[in-house]
């Protein structure tokens, strides 16, 4: 049911734009406006797409926007379905079910998230390593369609090992160029690496919560990614995945989280970030 309902969104988006889509990269909270890099853009509201849901929280435009970046054909994701609004897990994944039917290859998640160690502050990037699903669901739950992956999938290796390589040389390079020009001491390396803790959200962690995250091995925490890299794996796309230190968890300062805060640090890192990608673009295509 759900692979004829992902064929018929597929179809449609293919009628809008007839392009092979390589590449799809999801933007999370304050990194929306990477979609304005996009050339020739073909814009689909979430709405006009068949089995899509629609995207709520602010800051989220919610739509699909299409087109070349690099030279490389993307689908980017403006706004995504997170859980804690209330839709069930098998709409916030459909997406990337869509993006398996046209032929991706390569997905790119991006979160907002937070730190919950005080060396890693905010305005820092991490590449993910692997995570943790504390949100107490898989978006593999319920019937499995084979045409999409198999039954039991394996998550070894969920975040592509290539891709991570290329986002650290490409990083590593910006870090260069940056030293270069300042004549001043090497900067922090922009991306490091480390473990996403995935939770269902939409309050923010206790202090007590984030303790025993950073004892499971959470290098940060958020309220996305994961049901999507999930998905993509399962059915062989490869995942890059990145996030935002927009915040340091709960407890790790004395300073309590607000949305404004994340959002704006968000968009603030939002140059460093669109440097970063445009660089892996070129790498990938
Ligand atoms: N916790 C959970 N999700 C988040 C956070 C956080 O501190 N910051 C941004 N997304």
């Amino acid at each position: 049911m759900n692979y004829e309902k992902a064929l018929e969104a597929a179809e449609f988006i293919k009628s809008k734009y007839d392009k092979p889509i390589k590449i799809v990269l999801v933007l999370g909270s304050g990194l929306g406006a990477f979609a304005d890099e996009i050339e020739n853009a073909v814009k689909i509201p979430y709405s006009e797409i068949p089995n899509f849901a629609v995207s709520t929280v602010e800051g989220h435009a919610g739509q699909l926007v299409l087109g070349e970046i690099e030279g490389v054909s993307v689908a980017i994701q403006q706004g995504r379905f997170h859980y804690y609004e209330g839709y069930g897990i098998d709409q916030v994944v459909f997406p990337m079910r869509v993006f398996g039917r046209l032929g991706a290859e390569i997905v790119i998640l991006t979160n907002a998230a937070g730190s919950v160690l005080t060396s890693f502050k905010p305005g820092r990037l991490m590449l993910i390593r692997d995570h943790i699903n504390m949100m107490g669901v898989s978006p593999l739950r319920g019937e499995n369609d084979t045409r999409f992956g198999p039954r039991f999938p394996d998550m070894t290796d969920v975040y592509d090992r290539e891709l991570q390589q290329i986002a650290i040389e490409e990083s590593e390079k910006i870090r260069e160029k940056k030293t270069e020009k300042k004549r001043k001491k090497q900067p922090k390396p922009l991306l490091r690496r480390g473990v996403y803790c995935a939770l269902s959200g939409p309050n923010y962690e206790t202090p007590a919560e984030i303790r025993m995250y950073r004892m499971f091995g959470a290098t940060a925490v958020g309220m996305s990614t994961v049901p999507e890299a999930i998905t993509a794996h399962h059915q062989g796309m490869r995942v890059l995945g990145i996030s935002c230190i927009t915040n340091l968890a709960a407890g790790i300062t004395n300073q309590s989280i607000n949305h404004d805060e994340v959002m704006e640090t968000g968009e603030k890192v939002g140059k460093k970030f669109k440097k970063l990608l445009r660089r892996i673009l070129r790498r990938l295509a």
